[in-house]
């Protein structure tokens, strides 16, 4: 990757410093999720794709990403980000050759994790991070993607 990415690499735990003071002061759903992707993109290494996508109509719709463009509709049956939706979990895939019904967006990922974003009125989307390296999203990754999707929901206003 680039020598600005590595050059801005954080800890999955200062990651979430930087994103909750990127969000601090703004409640624009779609400004909050541009910069935290932005800041996920820019701050954990070894990721080639970071995007979010909203839940419309019974499908997710791509939103604010990073990465090379990427399918605009994903139905709730289909995909790792279809499965995190429906589960209301997150979902770890460590080989996304392995995973069944994964969608290609990017053929450089290797592995994928995808946080659902659930508000007070329940899932209003998804986080998904694509790396090139398999099994590149652990306990600590998990942890830190966790909590910046919490910090974007609570500190965003989510319209239907
Ligand atoms: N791989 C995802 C689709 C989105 S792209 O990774 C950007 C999936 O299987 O749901």
């Amino acid at each position: 990757m680039n020598a600005s990415r590595d050059d801005g690499s954080l800890a999955p735990a200062a990651l979430v410093e930087r994103v909750a003071a990127v969000l601090a002061g703004e409640r624009d759903f779609i400004a909050n999720a541009a910069n935290a992707v932005a800041a996920i993109y820019f701050g954990m290494p070894d990721v080639n794709w970071v995007g979010t996508y909203r839940l419309s109509d019974d499908e997710l719709v791509l939103g604010p990403f990073c990465g090379k463009p990427a399918c605009v509709r994903i139905a709730l049956d289909t995909g790792v980000c279809g499965a995190a939706a429906t589960r209301e979990e997150t979902v770890v895939v460590d080989d996304v050759h392995a995973f069944e019904g994964h969608i290609a967006c990017d053929a450089a990922s290797a592995s994928e994790i995808v946080v659902p974003l659930v508000g007070p009125q329940g899932l209003v989307g998804v986080l998904d991070v694509d790396s090139p390296r398999q099994a590149r999203f652990g306990p600590l990754e998990r942890a830190a993607l966790e909590a910046i999707a919490a910090l974007l929901v609570v500190g965003s206003d989510l319209k239907g």
